[in-house]
This record gives structure tokens, sequence and C-alpha cells, in this order.
């Protein structure tokens, strides 16, 4: 049987592969395409691509708004443009914190100025956190930490159903997930959720990835609500409400069956103070 990288570098003439990052979804190559331009390759190890399925449909809608350029989609692999630059998350960690998230906010408005056509099927937002709902705590989860997840839970659950509108989702939009190139910055890795504007850049609150202290100042915080809601036209409440939401949603999937204990428990009991402000 041929190696599902092999397959997709003979089909569309690729050469040179070289392995840039692997996690349990996917690995991304950096290739060489026929015109000698590089490209990045992203091989999924499911054909329905996990929880990115209508990423990249997305993306092509989003193309003239500042997304990376799709060049081929097919069941598990992506082929885009090779994006040259600094991540806004490099940009952060080099002591630009501030102009990173500003640059993040910025895009995520010109992502979402006007409704995308919605040929893409994309998944909606109770989808994503159901199977939170059935969660199962161990018994030496500390009880504080149970009681904020089930207080988050409840949390996502009122959001979810109290929707006002729905709007195609990147899903994942964090400073990681932008680089900037000399032709400005370029969004890349989207799940294609659909639902609340609320919660696109709610995850963003638990980034830049590597800054734990930063992500968990109280000031920090509420500077990011302020940007973020403003740049999305939201309102903060309802982000911060979805960020304290998404937490416990990151926690969920790291927990792998039994929720006990994680690093992230003290950023979820930061969250909810915040929520009841
Ligand atoms: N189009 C691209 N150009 C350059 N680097 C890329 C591109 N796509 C992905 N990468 C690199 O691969 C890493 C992982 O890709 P990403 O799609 O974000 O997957 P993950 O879901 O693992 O975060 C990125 O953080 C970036 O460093
Ligand atoms: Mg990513």
């Amino acid at each position: 049987m041929t190696d599902p990288r092999d397959e997709f570098l003979a089909k569309w003439q690729l050469t040179f592969p070289v392995l840039v990052a692997e996690t349990d979804q996917a690995q991304v190559w950096r290739v060489v395409q026929a015109d000698g331009r590089f490209a990045a390759l992203k091989l999924y190890r499911r054909s329905d691509r996990g929880n990115e399925t209508h990423g990249s449909s997305l993306l092509r809608l989003w193309q003239s708004r500042g997304a990376v350029r799709i060049v081929q989609d097919e069941k598990s692999a992506v082929l885009m443009d090779w994006l040259d630059g600094p991540s806004l998350g490099d940009l952060a960690r080099a002591g630009r914190p501030d102009a990173a998230l500003a640059v993040l906010a910025k895009i995520a408005g010109r992502l979402h100025h006007a409704p995308v056509v919605k040929d893409a099927e994309l998944k909606p937002l109770h989808e994503v956190f159901d199977p939170m709902f059935s969660c199962q705590f161990s018994l030496n989860c500390p009880s504080d930490f149970r009681r904020d997840m089930v207080r988050a839970m409840h949390l996502a659950r009122t959001l979810l159903t109290s929707q006002p509108i729905a709007t195609a989702l990147h899903g994942d939009l964090h400073p990681d997930n932008v680089i900037l190139t000399d032709d400005g910055p370029r969004v890349f890795d989207a799940k294609g959720y659909l639902g609340d504007p609320a919660f696109e850049l709610a995850n963003a609150l638990r980034h830049p990835k590597g800054m734990v202290e930063l992500v968990r100042q109280r000031s920090q915080i509420e500077r990011c609500l302020t940007l973020y809601s403003s740049a999305m036209n939201v309102s903060s409440e309802r982000l911060a409400q979805w960020a304290a939401a998404k937490c416990a949603l990151s926690i969920f999937w790291r927990a792998d069956g039994q929720i006990k204990h994680d690093n992230e428990a003290d950023l979820l009991h930061l969250l909810l103070e915040i929520v009841d402000q």
C-alpha cells in the first residue's frame, strides 16, 4: 500500500518534503511545487479530518479577507500556500504581546466584516460541545475543580441555547494560527464551525501558547475581553462566558476519559470569577 504522503506528493507533483509539525490529528510538510514555490501539505490521519472537516472550505471563502490560499483539497490532504514569516504567537513570545493581539483582533474583524455565503457545511457549536456534557470525573478530582467544570458546562448549555445568530466561525482563531507574511497576516488551521460570533475569539483568551503568567493576569484578560468584543462586535460578558466554556471543553478533550486534574484548572477558575463580576 502506498504511503499517504507519497500518494499526494506524486498526485500533486510535490518534491523535497520536510516535516514541520506533527500532532495527534495531522502532519504538516513543507514541500516544493512543480513551479518551484514552497507549499504546505497538511496530511490528516483520518479522512474526515477529525474536528477540522470543514475548515478548508471556510478558508477558501475567506481567501480575500486574509485566509491562506488553498491550492488543493481532497479527503485527508490539504495543500496550501506556504506562509513565510513569524506567527503572531512568535511575535508575542518575542516580547510584543500587545502588538500581536491587536493584529489578531483586527484580522478577526476583517474575516467577520460581512457574513460569508454558507455553501460550506459547517459544524454547529452544539455538536462541538455535546460530548463534554457526558464527561466523567475521577474519584480523586478535587471538589473545587469539579465544581468549576460543572459550572462551566452549565454556562455552555445556556450559551448554546441562546445564540443570537449563526455565523461561520474559524473555530480556533489564536496567535499561533496567524502568520505575518510580507503580504500581511494570513489565517490558517480553521475548524469551520457555525454559531455565535461571541465564540470566535473565546479560545484566544487561553493564548499566546507558552505565556502562562500573562494569560492568567486579570488585567490582561480584561484588556483582551475589551479588544476582542469590540473587534467582533459582541458583548464582552458573553465572550467571557464562552471563554470559560471553551476552557472547560479543552480540559475535557485533554482528559481522555476521566477528568482528574489539569494545568488550566486555575485559568478556568479565574475566567469564572470574571464572569461573575
Ligand atoms: N500554510 C502554512 N505555511 C507555513 N507553515 C504552516 C502552514 N500551515 C501550517 N504550518 C505550520 O505547521 C504548524 C501546525 O499546523 P496547523 O495547521 O496549525 O495544525 P495544528 O492543528 O496542529 O495546530 C503551524 O503552527 C505552522 O507552524
Ligand atoms: Mg494550529
